[in-house]
């Protein structure tokens, strides 16, 4: 397309246009006027004039040359529009660049305005440098330029670019949003970075209001971006560099690899700032970032002393108010609104009478636009500084880069803008009175303050039980030749964590695990009456399943929901009062991918769990089923792994309560009426672990062909474990065929078969173009989604990625690490030990040892 340059001259076709141009540079002689270019040395830039989509005005542009879409970078007179082709761009007399209509050479439309240039200057140049950079330099001072496009942008921020304030000029850059795609004027999102206070921050506003903070830079990112942290990754391809320092603050982005390209910008349309690079195979722009991404984002969504937080319960009001404080208004509270914010539960100031902190964990700081910083103090001093002072209502560290707590910042009046992060985020230590401490200090809860308290506690107690069960597990592997009694493990590490909590026998409202504030939503306790009318007496018309822990029905409150009842087998081991506990803290877990939990129904032996009904079952009724796989096209597939994997992260990591699931796959991810997917059976393993004795356990372990080998082969587990079933889950929505019905001939599984596809660089053809169609739109996020699969199936568990770097992977287009030996496991006889019509009953062969598990006694 690029014609080679010859000498001065040269033409370029660029789209269907042609423009004969000399060199990069404009000269007092040498104007440039509407239809020529001037092209970068590099030809990585071309400045010239254009219109936008639908619009006949001129404006004088820079945009990509290799990018295929015409993608302008910066407009020089954005709010003044020629509106003909007779615009000129010269050099005056007095050195400034000027733009004018040749029929009018005495109005400047646009010009670069620099005021003490000299007579000396008035050969000055203008060139377009390879960064995209348009220049005004002086003859002789070749370094410094006299003007640069880069100090005033327009709405997208390139690499090698300053995005941020001098403080000795007063120079202030940031991005706006063009009006419209039609109209580069000036929109009304800005992107800056923002010096009230004395910690800078950056922002997002709309107009006058700040529509999203990214908060201070604390050494690895923006407090409020915690994927920034893993920007500094060498994966990442930007490579952002702030600089803080009494002359200047800005922002860089610095591209590790210079033949990528990638911009940030602000975007009208969406009111948000995005980073975008652009893919040359597929001749597109694709996101890598964008924000604010959900209403936690929303600048003072929550209002004052409150926390937002998407990840815990996430069927429950996202604004938590801090500790010691209750909603200004209940009312506001009740209809979902936080803007108010929350008060002090107690009056009275919270000065010298004992107060001190609660530790706020993994948190994006309050906005700093009040608070003060001192890069010297420790967090001893910090501590001590804040609460020396009675208007201090917090600190944290001004730079946690090197782990630790380096610099303070601390916080006056009132706290705003403070959200939870599920990884990333810092921590904020928030001041609170003596009562309130002691609460905190006295009473370990799962929030807060508990972490001191509790964590030794369990790190020991585990570690005992830990001792104990391999010994358990080597007698039992001698007598019985089994494995099996990792089952143990969990019920006896499970029990552990309710009981580290000092009170499992009391009742729900004074579970340790269970935050006062959130006590008030109580789990549905159903009466046997209520279930057995719903059901029709559980008949076998409204029989809907059966699975390793019990039937499953479907039917129907008064108030005509519809519900699931899933009623347990034999389970007289536990006790009613532990029974009550489980669920209720199950219940609590609360994500839009997970199965919600109404509540339960108890009469003496007869335990049954009441859950939402999803009229449209499991996913493995869509994915194999030769119909209805036409109803998951690409994008639907796409999402609902992306929604699997953060319904696990949620279990994993983010909830109060570790869960592993052990038993994930297609037929346990149910599909809502918009096909969400919503993992179900997730509490299963903790309702059956709590306090049975083993005759009365059954033991319901993990299906084959969604099993980790470690899992199989010793009863190892882990959430790893649970990331090997995602990765077998993966690849049979990508391929559409199960893991365990796929014999190719040499009787390797669907991992063994990918995996050497893999291998001969031959992975695409796993998928079937039956239902993904012959179109290839979608064939580099399908290869991404492979590779995703085959890391999360590598033979070593700790090689694996977590469920968070998981999700973290399908949504951003970081590169990924080349996958190991995948791990095979070969079935070598049909030995499948099971009694009943469980689904969830395995036996898994590898290398001839064969490991069975047996539910049931
Ligand atoms: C240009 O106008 C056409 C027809 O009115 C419209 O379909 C298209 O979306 C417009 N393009 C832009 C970028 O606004
Ligand atoms: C271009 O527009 C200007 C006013 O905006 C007008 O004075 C001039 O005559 C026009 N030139 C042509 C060639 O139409
Ligand atoms: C140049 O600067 C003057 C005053 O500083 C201002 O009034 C004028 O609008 C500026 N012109 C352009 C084209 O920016
Ligand atoms: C013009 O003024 C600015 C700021 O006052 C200064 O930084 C710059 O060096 C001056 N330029 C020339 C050519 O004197
Ligand atoms: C323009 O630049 C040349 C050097 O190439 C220099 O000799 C000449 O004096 C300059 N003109 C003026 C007016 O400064
Ligand atoms: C920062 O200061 C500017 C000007 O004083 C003001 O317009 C803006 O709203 C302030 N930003 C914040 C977050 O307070
Ligand atoms: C990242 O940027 C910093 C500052 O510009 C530079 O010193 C460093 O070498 C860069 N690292 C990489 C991997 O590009
Ligand atoms: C830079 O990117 C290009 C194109 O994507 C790729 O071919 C090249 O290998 C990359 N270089 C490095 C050092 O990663
Ligand atoms: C703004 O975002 C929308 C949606 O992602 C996109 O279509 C549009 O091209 C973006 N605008 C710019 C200027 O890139
Ligand atoms: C932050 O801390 C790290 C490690 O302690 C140090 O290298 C770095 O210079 C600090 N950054 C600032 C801005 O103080
Ligand atoms: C953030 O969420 C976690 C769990 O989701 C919770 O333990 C923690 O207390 C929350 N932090 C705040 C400040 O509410």
């Amino acid at each position: 397309m690029l014609h080679k340059r010859s000498s001065r001259s040269f033409c370029v076709i660029f789209l269907l246009f042609r423009y004969c141009s000399s060199t990069s540079i404009i000269t007092p002689n040498e104007p440039l006027s509407d239809g020529n270019v001037l092209v970068s040395s590099e030809e990585n830039f071309v400045l010239g004039f254009f219109s936008p989509a639908n619009s006949t005005r001129r404006y004088v542009g820079i945009w990509y040359n290799k990018v295929t879409i015409r993608t302008v970078v910066w407009v020089a007179n954005r709010d003044h529009p020629l509106t003909n082709t007779s615009g000129v761009l010269s050099l005056e007399k007095n050195g400034n660049l000027v733009l004018f209509d040749s029929q009018q050479p005495d109005v400047a439309v646009w010009s670069t305005n620099v005021s003490n240039l000299s007579a000396a200057q008035s050969n000055n140049s203008a060139e377009l440098l390879d960064t995209g950079n348009f220049v005004l330099q002086g003859h002789d001072s070749k370094e410094d330029f006299l003007w640069q496009s880069f100090d005033y942008p327009t709405d997208t921020l390139v690499s090698n670019m300053k995005l941020g304030f001098d403080r000795r000029s007063g120079l202030n850059r940031f991005l706006t949003a063009w009006k419209s795609p039609n109209d580069p004027g000036t929109g009304s999102y800005s992107i800056r970075i923002d010096i009230n206070g004395s910690v800078p921050q950056l922002f997002l506003y709309q107009n006058q209001n700040p529509v999203w903070r990214g908060g201070p830079w604390n050494g690895l990112g923006w407090s409020g971006v915690p994927e920034l942290a893993v920007v500094a990754s060498p994966k990442y391809i930007f490579n952002v560099s702030y600089v803080d320092n009494p002359d200047e603050v800005y922002l860089v982005d610095h591209l590790r690899n210079t033949s990528i390209i990638a911009r940030m910008i602000a975007n009208e349309s969406t009111g948000t700032l995005q980073r975008l690079t652009w893919r040359p195979a597929e001749q597109k722009w694709v996101n890598l970032y964008f924000a604010p991404e959900d209403r936690c984002d929303t600048f003072g969504y929550c209002g004052a002393y409150s926390d937002c937080n998407l990840y815990d319960d996430v069927g429950e009001f996202v604004c938590k108010c801090l500790p010691g404080f209750k909603p200004k208004s209940q009312n506001e509270w009740d209809s979902r609104e936080g803007k108010q914010g929350c008060v002090l539960k107690r009056e009275g100031q919270l000065c010298g009478k004992g107060e001190g902190f609660v530790k706020l964990p993994k948190v994006k700081l309050p906005d700093t636009t009040t608070s003060r910083r001192n890069l010297n103090l420790g967090e001893k001093a910090c501590a001590d500084l804040c609460l020396k002072d009675c208007s201090c209502t917090g600190y944290s560290a001004a730079n946690v880069s090197g782990g630790g707590f380096n610099g303070c910042i601390t916080w006056y009046d009132k706290l705003v803008d403070l959200r939870n992060f599920s990884s990333g985020g810092q921590d904020f230590f928030f001041r609170v009175d003596s009562a309130e401490l002691a609460n905190y200090s006295k009473k370990p809860k799962r929030s807060h303050g508990y972490i001191k308290v509790l964590v030794p506690l369990l790190i020991g107690s585990a570690a005992l039980f830990v001792l104990i069960i391999l010994a358990y597990w080597l007698i039992m592997k001698k007598r019985k030749g089994i494995a099996e009694t990792r089952l143990e493990g969990i019920r006896l590490f499970g029990r552990n964590i309710s009981k580290g909590g000092k009170s499992v026998h009391s009742t729900s409202k004074n579970n340790p695990e269970v935050d006062e504030t959130e006590s008030t939503v109580d789990v549905k306790v159903y009466s046997l009456n209520t279930i057995i009318s719903a059901t029709e007496n559980f008949s076998s018309a409204n029989k809907v399943g059966e699975g390793g822990f019990g039937s499953v029905y479907k039917g129907k409150l008064h108030n005509g929901q519809d519900i699931a009842v899933k009623r347990l087998s034999n389970t007289s081991g536990q006790g009613t009062e532990e029974f009550r506990n489980e669920v209720t803290l199950i219940a609590r877990l609360q994500h839009k991918n997970l199965v919600r939990l109404f509540g339960y129904c108890m009469r003496k032996e007869e335990k049954m769990l009441i859950y939402e009904y999803l009229p449209n079952k499991g996913l493995d009724g869509f994915l194999f089923d030769d119909e209805k796989r036409y109803m998951l096209d690409w994008k639907r597939r796409f999402d609902i792994t992306v929604g699997i994997a953060r319904g696990m992260v949620y279990l994993h990591h983010d909830s109060r309560l570790k869960i592993i699931h052990r038993d994930l796959k297609a037929s346990n991810v149910l599909l809502d009426a918009d096909l969400n997917p919503k993992i179900s059976d997730f509490g299963m393993a903790r309702i059956f672990g709590s306090d049975q004795n083993e005759e009365t356990t059954r033991r319901v372990v993990g299906t084959y062909g969604y099993m980790s080998p470690e899992y199989a082969m010793e009863g190892l587990f882990s959430t790893k474990s649970d990331v090997f079933s995602f990765g077998i889950l993966l690849l049979e929505i990508i391929m559409g065929r199960k893991n365990t019905s796929y014999y190719a001939e040499n009787c390797v599984n669907l991992i063994g078969h990918v995996w050497g596809l893999w291998r001969e660089s031959r992975a695409m053809e796993i998928v079937d173009r039956e239902w993904l169609g012959e179109s290839h739109e979608h064939d580099s996020q399908i290869f991404r989604c492979i590779h995703i699969g085959l890391l999360c199936v590598q033979e070593s568990a700790a090689a694996r990625p977590s469920m968070s770097e998981v999700v973290f992977m399908l949504c951003n287009e970081i590169s990924l690490p080349p996958p190991d030996q995948a791990a095979f496991i070969f079935r070598t006889s049909d030995k499948v030990l099971t009694n009943t019509s469980s689904s969830s009953v395995g036996v898994v062969s590898v290398n001839n040892v064969t490991i069975s598990t047996v539910e049931g006694r």
